[in-house]
Order: C-alpha cells, then structure tokens, then sequence
C-alpha cells in the first residue's frame, strides 16, 4: 500500500493499493469516534461495491446507512443537496458522525459538501471510484454543487479525513470514463517531469497504485502550499482554462476529462506558436493524449470558446491567469489582459505539422 500524507491545516493520509474497499471499516474505525456512517454512492457503483463497503463498516461496529443518487454530473444540484441533508437529518446522524463518499468526483463532491454544511460541518472519508476522483477530486478539500448559472457555483474547502483508494476498482470502469482520468494524469505528467510524464503517456485502460500515488503526490505538494487556492493552486488549472470554456460549448456533452485533453492539447499548441514551448514536447503532449484515446482538438469557433472562457471563474480584473508550458515540469502562471486570450485560442486551435 501506498501512503501520500497531505500536509493542510487538518492534515490526513491519502492510502492507495487494491482491494483497500473490503478494509474501509477497519481503515476508518482509528480515525473517528463516530457511532453511524452515512455511505453516500451513485446507482452503478452500489451495484458494483456496496456490499463490500457496508459489510466491512459494520464489522467495525459503525451503524451504516446510505443514500444513493442516479449517476451523472446532473445530480450534483441543489435540490439533490438538500434532499441528501435531510436524509442526514432524518437518519440521526449527529455531529460525531460521519459521510463516507464511495463513487467518482460527483459524489465525492456532493458528499463533501454535505459535510461541509451539515451541522456546521461532519467528518467524511473519500472512497474514489474512478481514475480521475482518485488523483484529483478526492484530494484538495474542494466540494461543490453546481447551479444552473454554472458547474461548480456553490461549494466549500472542507477537507477530509482519509481518502481510501482501492485501484482495483479502475477495472470496471468504461473506457471514456479511465481517459477522463488519464487526461488529468498527463497534465500531472507535464507539471511534475519527464519520468511522470513517461508513465502517463500510454496507461492502456490500467493506472498502477505507483501511478496513482505519484499524481496524488503532486497535487498535495500544490494543494499544502495554497489550500485556499489564492495563487499557485492555479497550476492545476493547466488545460482547465480552454477546457472548461468547451466542457461549457459542448453543453457539458463533452466530458470534463476529454475536454481537460483538448485544452492542454490547445495550450501546448500555443506556448509552441509563441516561441515558448519546444515543438517535440508539444508533440510528446499530443501523442501522449491521444495514446490514452483522448481528443486533441474540436470544432468550436474560436470565438465561441474565447466567449465561454472570459465567463469562467478564473477571471481577475480583465485578466486571465494562463497555465503555459515552458517544458515538462516547467509549467508557468501567466496573466493575460482578456483581450489577447482570442489569440492565444487562435494560436492553439489550429493544428502544426
Ligand atoms: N473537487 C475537486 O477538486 C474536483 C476536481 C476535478 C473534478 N471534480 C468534479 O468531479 C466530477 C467528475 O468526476 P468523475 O469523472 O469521477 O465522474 P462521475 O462521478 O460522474 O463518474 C463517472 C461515471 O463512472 C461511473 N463509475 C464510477 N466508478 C465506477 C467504477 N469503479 N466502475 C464502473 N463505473 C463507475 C459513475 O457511476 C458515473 O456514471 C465533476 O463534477 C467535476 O466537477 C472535482
Ligand atoms: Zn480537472
């Protein structure tokens, strides 16, 4: 088993290796004091690992109950919110108790958020089920719910307090839904250094509990250094920029992992353009997207992308904070007036020989 410690203002420990899910109870029990645990999951994964999770919590004397949502980033509202917190209510749970997120990043953030605000904040514990919940929204304390203005509009830092990571469960998982993650893992790979980056280049369907630590290990050095995300947190943000602007394009149709693939793709594309980035390790990037199935381009308007950006979040006083890769392991902040953003889309959409 592998072990990131990550060091925030209440510090815990990200455990990962597999078949860790059947050791949620006994993983768990050292950490809380609480009697009842609510299991927060989504329809599939309840099909698929309930039962072992439920069984291992109660052998270690927790009460269990759980609460399940239909899958999909649509149940991550409102309305599911509050139903969720009454449900907390109703089942007793009190302040010493706790939720246990089992699912991907929906859930996780969901959950989270639910014990960020139930009784001015419970405990949780993150079981990430997928690639992508498990090196990046697992970790960092960032919960939300989205609102119909935009994803992610309403949320809270609360940080967990373990976050089990079972990689076996990355078995099951759809094709599309691995190179979600995989894309978040090659934008590690270009943050961190050529030995991470070689390692993401081509996972075939499988992420090594190696691996996994690896990317756990680099957003916990970023998340340690600006929990509250003031700055330097904005390096995860690499391929985020363009790539929530198409998530938004696309009505959310394209993923946030594959959209996260075109926008790096983009941005490498751009740091090449102007004169930032070497021409070989744009085409390291691109390769090694597309080796994991991802896309590398699409076919909205540059203006239409330059629009959806400008209304991101990321936006500071007619600026926007660029991620740009100067090399692998060399990714730089950079603050660009919002009129010049068109040009770097312009010099990213297009594709170079
Ligand atoms: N909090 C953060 O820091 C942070 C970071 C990145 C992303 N996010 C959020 O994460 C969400 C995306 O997370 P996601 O990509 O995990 O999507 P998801 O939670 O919707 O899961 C994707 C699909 O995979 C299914 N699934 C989950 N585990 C499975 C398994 N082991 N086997 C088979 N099927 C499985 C789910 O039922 C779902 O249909 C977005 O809402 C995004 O905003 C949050
Ligand atoms: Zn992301």
């Amino acid at each position: 088993m592998h072990t990131v410690h990550v060091n925030t203002a209440a510090p815990y420990e990200v455990k990962i290796g597999p078949a860790l899910l059947g050791r949620a109870g006994e993983e768990i029990r050292p950490l809380l004091s609480a009697e009842k645990l609510c299991v927060v999951t989504d329809e599939t994964v309840k099909g698929l690992y309930l039962d072992t999770v439920k069984r291992s919590l109660e052998e270690a004397g927790f009460a269990v109950c759980v609460y399940t949502i239909a899958p999909g980033e649509a149940s991550k509202n409102w309305a599911e919110l509050g139903e969720l917190l009454e449900f907390l209510a109703a089942s007793g749970l009190t302040r010493s108790d706790a939720v246990v997120a089992l699912g991907g990043g929906v859930v996780g953030d969901l959950a989270g958020f639910a014990a960020a605000v139930y009784q001015r904040g419970v405990a949780y514990v993150q079981l990430p089920t997928t690639f992508l919940a498990a090196i990046d929204s697992s970790v960092g304390g960032k919960t939300a719910v989205d609102l119909a203005a935009g994803k992610n509009l309403v949320g809270a830092f609360h940080q967990p307090r373990l976050v089990l990571c079972d990689t076996k469960v990355f078995a099951t998982l759809p094709p599309e839904v691995f190179a979600d993650g995989a894309a978040e893992a090659v934008k590690y790979g270009v943050l961190v250094g050529k030995e991470l980056f070689a390692q993401t280049a081509n996972l075939e369907g499988k992420a090594l509990p190696e691996l996994v630590a690896a990317c756990v290990q680099a957003k916990a050095d970023i998340v340690e250094k600006d929990e509250r995300d003031g700055g330097l947190r904005n390096l995860l943000n690499l391929g985020h920029t363009f790539g929530h602007a198409i998530e938004k394009e696309s009505n959310f149709r394209i993923s946030h992992g594959h959209a996260v693939a075109i926008g790096l793709a983009m941005m490498a594309r751009a740091a090449e353009r102007k004169g930032f980035l070497p021409p070989a390790v744009r085409i390291d990037i691109e390769n090694a997207l597309q080796a994991n199935g991802l896309p590398v381009d699409c076919d909205y308007p540059a203006e239409a992308i330059y629009k959806a950006a400008l209304g991101d979040k990321k936006r500071r006083g007619g600026k926007l904070t660029l991620v740009v890769p100067f090399g692998l392991g060399d990714c730089r902040l950079v603050p660009v007036p919002a009129e010049e953003v068109l040009d770097w889309i312009l010099a990213g959409k297009e594709r170079l020989g």
